[in-house]
């Protein structure tokens, strides 16, 4: 029984691997986790085994949990994110300095480096996140690799520092790709003398230099909410730091408008709309988001109270049956935003504007703010405008 589970564990490891090679992540997660589960059993049921073969074990069972740590890690940034709603600036801009190397190598060839360090800060709920892989998305599909603070830190000596060292290793060999570092604060937070994270910081910059001194195609990005509390070493580092703000009320009338979007509503004129946005200054998008959850849940609370359950006899699908199609109603909208705070505190805003003015890069500029190129005619046009002033 237990050699069939060793022979069962090795070939669940071999299909995982061909899986790998063919790009079948869904099923090679699924055949490492099986070959985990059956080199455990082999080992737990074979406790006086040689240590050869107890090695051997042990080496392949880690194995298994390193590839699929670096699957998860790769297929997070392949999940679809939400539409975004404003923040048009920032995702063109940074999109823009995204494919511009990747498209025209040749002109950065002359003693100007493309800028390939971002770090995005702003209050929380912002889609800081959202805003980079929109980016990478729409630059062509660049490889994403989004890496939360959690998956570097361990709490074992210097497994921190090989995590990232594999993370870097990966985007490396999946050129062009973005890197992407969420809540960055946590591994590179301004040193302490109690500082037990030196480490990780260090192996960090390390491995930044190395990407970010050459003109290949790894993008570094990170985001945090407290960037007053970085280490000054890892701000240096970024070529442009960008300041996602709370929204303005055009963005957040849109973001009514695109969450609202998928239920029925008789009453969401442009005027309503607006008024919405109106009342929710200083509200996050996540908290607008959260304000449309609560308000058509208000609307299916109604429905349900009009028509129970047990109510509905309409065994069809569609989406014509009156008793099972919640109505949204401007007021729902108006009673969760009175039931509504925002999490930012005015406070912690005070403080990144204060940062962005002092250490901030300013106003994004990006190669396509660069002049126009004049046209003939225009050359001329102006030639003459000047003579005859
Ligand atoms: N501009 C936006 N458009 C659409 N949805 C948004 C937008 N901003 C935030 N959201 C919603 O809020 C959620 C939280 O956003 P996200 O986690 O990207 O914010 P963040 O700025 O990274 O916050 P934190 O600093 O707390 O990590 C998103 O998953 C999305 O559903
Ligand atoms: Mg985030």
């Amino acid at each position: 029984m237990t050699t069939l589970e060793l022979e069962l564990a090795v070939k669940c490891l071999k299909d995982a691997i061909d899986n790998e090679n063919d790009d079948d992540m869904t099923n090679a997660v699924g055949n490492f986790s099986s070959a985990l589960a059956h080199f455990a059993i082999f080992a737990v049921n074979n406790e006086t085994m040689v240590p050869q073969l107890k090695e051997e074990i042990q080496f392949h069972i880690k194995y298994c949990q390193n590839h699929l740590e670096k699957i998860n890690l790769t297929q997070k940034g392949k999940k679809k994110p939400p539409d975004l709603c404003g923040m048009e600036t920032v995702k063109a801009d940074l999109t823009h300095a995204l494919i511009t190397p990747i498209k025209r190598p040749k002109v950065f060839s002359r003693g100007i480096n493309p800028y390939k360090g971002f770090l995005l800060y702003g209050p929380p709920g912002t889609a800081k996140s959202l805003i980079a892989q929109a980016a990478a998305e729409e630059a062509g599909g660049l490889n994403f690799f989004f890496v939360s603070a959690g998956d570097i830190l361990s709490k074992y000596i210097g497994e921190s520092e090989k995590r990232l060292r594999d993370i870097f290793e990966m985007a490396r060999s999946k050129k062009p790709s973005i890197i992407f570092i969420d809540e960055i604060d946590a591994v590179a937070s301004k040193r302490t003398e109690l500082d037990n994270s030196r480490g990780t910081k260090t192996e960090l910059f390390l491995l930044m230099d190395a990407v970010l001194g050459i003109t290949d195609g790894v993008f570094f990005m990170a985001s945090t909410n407290c960037p007053q509390h970085l280490d000054s070493a890892l701000i240096r580092r970024f070529d442009k730091l960008i300041y996602v703000p709370l929204p303005e009320e055009g963005a957040r009338m849109e973001t009514f408008k695109k969450k609202l979007s998928d239920i029925k509503s008789d009453e969401l004129s442009d005027d309503k709309l607006k008024s919405l946005a109106a009342k929710t200054a200083g509200f996050s998008p996540c908290d607008i988001e959260k304000i449309c959850t609560n308000a058509k849940n208000l609307a299916l609370t109604r429905l349900l109270q009009k028509n129970p359950i047990e109510k509905c006899g309409n065994d069809s699908k569609g989406e014509d049956c009156k008793c099972c199609t919640p109505i949204l109603l401007y007021d729902d909208v108006l009673e969760a935003v009175r039931d509504a705070n925002p999490t930012v505190d005015p406070k912690e805003v005070a403080e990144l504007e204060k940062f962005a003015e002092e250490k901030g890069h300013g106003k994004v500029h990006f190669y396509r703010d660069l002049p126009k190129p004049r046209t003939f005619v225009g050359t001329i046009v102006d030639f003459f405008a000047e003579f005859f002033a």
